[in-house]
């Protein structure tokens, strides 16, 4: 782990037009730069982030996941640019990798290459057959001459293929000797990081190129390149858990955030949405279900329904249309068209089609607190808080006003019928 990572976060990237800051912008559930640090820490110790705009929730965000990497505030007021970014950064061991925070796709493996290269600088290099965006390297017979910016760039140089992927490793003393020596003498009136490699060539110092792949090496400005990143990353989750025993059908219709979790055998059905820290085992979620921050377990769920947060479902069969809100529910049945929020469900207990739990009054939420073996007629409304003991039965169309219902007992709340003979065609004037 003699290697030590800066990664480049302070700046504003104009071309996403958001207010967000360009790094915190998510793919699969996480910022952008979240996948780059997680990346780092797997083979350096000395992690430095520089940031600037947005500094604060940049920062905070980043603390909600690591606890031992550095952040370094850039001067950007004086010293705009990526070469200015890197500035005021004090590393701690001989080789420094230069990473851009917008580069999601980034892997441990990825960056090997650098890691074995002795060169004094070694930088990643990519033949598109749309450089748009990119700076392009130009090359002579003698290696690496210098990199140019697209809005720098004649004519001539945009025609050119080899473009900079945005990582580079230099020794310290590279980044000790010309950092100091960059201008901001160009179209953005900006440091560029860029630049030193120009400046490492004239003094004669080894420029070693390293060819890798747009799959890992993307860098994302805009929202069209979040989405194509977006399909790059869902592709590596999916596989990694098909790998694992998930069975998947049409996998590119499924959306697996970072966070989640399988174990054993689970089914995935086309259109199946999780996100957070979902953990499924052994469950089959039919197709058209969002399943957020939930624990599933032994359950088969939907098709078409609505799992939200911190909710924990055993053994249970949710059927269509059932939306479930911060509940616990073991060995249920809830097979059609019901909103369960806010509430615990014992063993054994049927929940009817339409059954709600009506767990809001306008200013706060309420339990409703359901033991074993209940049955619930259709169309029920259980207003919270609300405890329902074991056996009990609930004739449909119920609305259960009272905050307790004791074990063994029916509720039944049902307005009278009434049938009068013939008014349909008295009303209609119709024979
Ligand atoms: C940069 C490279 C370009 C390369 C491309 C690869 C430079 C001058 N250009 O261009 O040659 O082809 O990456 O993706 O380096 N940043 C700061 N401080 C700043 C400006 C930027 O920290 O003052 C950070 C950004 O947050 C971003 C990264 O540096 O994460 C790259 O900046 P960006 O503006 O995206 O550079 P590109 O124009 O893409
Ligand atoms: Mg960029």
């Amino acid at each position: 782990m003699s290697l030590s990572i800066v990664i480049l976060a302070a700046g504003k990237g104009s071309r996403m037009k958001s207010s967000t800051a360009k790094v915190l912008h998510t793919i699969s559930g996480k910022a952008m730069l979240y996948f780059i640090i997680k990346e780092s820490l797997r083979i350096s110790d000395d992690v430095t982030v520089v940031i600037h705009h947005q500094k604060e929730a940049v920062q905070e965000e980043m603390m909600k996941h690591f606890d031992t990497i550095k952040f370094v505030v850039q001067d950007a007021e004086n010293f705009p640019g990526t070469g200015g970014a890197v500035m005021g950064i004090t590393p701690k061991h001989e080789k420094v990798l230069v990473l851009n925070g917008d580069m999601p796709l980034i892997t441990a493996e990825a960056l090997s290459g650098f890691e074995a290269s002795d060169a004094d600088i070694t930088m990643s290099i990519f033949n598109l057959a749309d450089p748009s965006g990119y700076g392009r390297v130009i090359i002579s017979e003698a290696g690496v001459e210098r990199i140019i910016e697209e809005k720098d760039a004649s004519t001539q140089e945009k025609a050119v293929t080899h473009v900079n992927a945005g990582i580079y490793s230099f020794t310290k003393s590279v980044l000790e000797t010309y950092l100091p020596r960059l201008s901001n003498d160009n179209a953005q009136a900006e440091y560029y990081l860029t630049d030193l490699i120009a400046m490492a060539r004239e003094d004669r110092l080894t420029i070693s190129p390293l060819l890798v792949d747009e799959e890992h090496f993307k860098g994302v400005n805009s929202k069209f390149d979040l989405a194509v990143a977006e399909e790059i990353m869902q592709a590596r989750i999916r596989e990694k858990w098909m790998k694992e025993g998930v069975s998947m059908q049409l996998p590119s219709t499924i959306y697996i955030e970072e966070g989640v979790v399988f174990k054993g055998e689970s089914m995935l059905e086309n259109g199946v949405r999780l996100c957070g820290n979902t953990l499924l085992e052994n469950t089959h979620i039919k197709c058209g279900c969002v399943i957020e921050d939930s624990i599933i377990k032994n359950s088969d769920i939907g098709p078409m329904a609505h799992i939200r947060p911190h909710s924990h479902i055993e053994q249970t069969h949710i059927g269509n249309f059932v939306e479930i809100k911060k509940s616990n529910l073991k060995g249920v049945k809830a097979g059609h068209l019901s909103y369960l929020g806010d509430a615990q469900i014992g063993e054994g207990t049927n929940v009817g089609a339409g059954v709600i739990t009506c767990n809001y009054d306008g200013i706060n939420k309420y339990q409703t607190i359901i033991g074993k073996n209940v049955f619930i007629g259709s169309d029920s409304q259980l207003i919270a808080p609300l405890v329902v003991e074991d056996d009990v039965l609930i004739a449909a169309g119920t609305t259960v006003t009272s905050e307790k219902i004791l074990k063994g007992s029916l509720a039944l709340s049902r307005t009278p019928l009434k049938s009068v003979a013939g008014f349909y065609y008295k009303f209609f004037g119709k024979k």
